[in-house]
């Protein structure tokens, strides 16, 4: 049975999830929004990033979406609720900073997150805090720049690896053995990252279970569906300068990916 799925992002860091989506349900036609016109959302408002949430969700429904995956962490924080209540017969599978397998994970006892500041002063990720730290200390670092870079596709430059630096430090002085890639567009970066810390460090994010979450929802909430088809296509649209969004994502891809404007309407 052909099914389609809907995903997007503030930009290309999505592309982390989508890979472990592709994994995990081979035949689903995939549908993936970078909203590179409005990228960053980390230092964005609330409002403003629940009204792109809203508007790219509408075409991803408009273009045969059944379910929806929020590949951001900083548009899980500030739209996920929002969009569950407006769309509520949809599944929405969204993004967390790994939290809980970090706090199994560490000998330590610290963990230490990286994330936008979006996402570490929302309401929800003090509501993981509360629910999963338990007796483990978390030491947070909002990483201004680091998504700038990937959209760029800047993954080994001298300045990206400073930018590393900077924020990786406060979190092994204060003796994190697990840091959690608590945006989508880190996965990106770990191979520089793990440069930087050495391996000593456990590095954690959750692409591969919200793929495995995503699959789950699939097979259990959708009902029936007889499409008939070419399964297994990818369509990928920005709401930004298309073509530079496509050369930054064949090569995070690591293959030709073409991007289609998204139509004026929901930019
Ligand atoms: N990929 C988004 C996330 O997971 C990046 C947010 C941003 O654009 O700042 O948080």
């Amino acid at each position: 049975m052909v099914r389609t799925i809907g995903v997007f992002d503030s930009g290309v860091g999505g592309l982390s999830v989508l890979l472990h989506i592709r994994e995990a349900l081979p035949e689903a036609n995939l549908i993936y929004v970078a909203d590179s016109g409005h990228v960053p959302y980390g230092g964005r408002s609330t409002a403003f990033i629940e009204a792109r949430a809203m508007a790219l969700t509408r075409f991803l429904l408009s273009q045969g979406a059944e379910a929806i995956v929020i590949a951001c962490n900083t548009a899980t924080a500030a739209a996920a609720l929002p969009l569950r209540n407006r769309f509520s017969k949809i599944p929405i599978v969204a993004m967390e900073p790994a939290v809980k397998p970090a706090v199994a994970a560490t000998k330590s006892g610290v963990v230490g997150v990286l994330a936008t500041v979006g996402t570490l002063e929302s309401a929800r990720f003090a509501a993981l805090l509360e629910k999963y730290a338990g007796n483990v200390k978390i030491v947070t670092q909002g990483c201004p720049g680091l998504v700038e870079l990937v959209e760029r596709g800047d993954l080994h430059s001298e300045e990206a690896r400073r930018l590393v630096e900077r924020y990786t430090a406060p979190l092994l002085q204060a003796g994190a053995d697990t840091f959690i890639l608590g945006c989508t567009h880190y996965p990106f970066l770990a191979p520089l990252i793990r440069e930087v810390v050495g391996e000593g460090i456990s590095l954690i994010d959750t692409g591969a279970a919200v793929a495995r979450e995503l699959k789950r929802r699939v097979e259990t909430e959708l009902p029936p569906n007889p499409q008939l088809g070419v399964a297994g296509g990818e369509r990928f649209y920005s709401s930004g300068d298309a073509e530079q969004a496509g050369r930054i994502m064949s090569l995070l891809w690591k293959g030709p990916i073409t991007v289609a404007p998204l139509p004026a309407t929901f930019c």
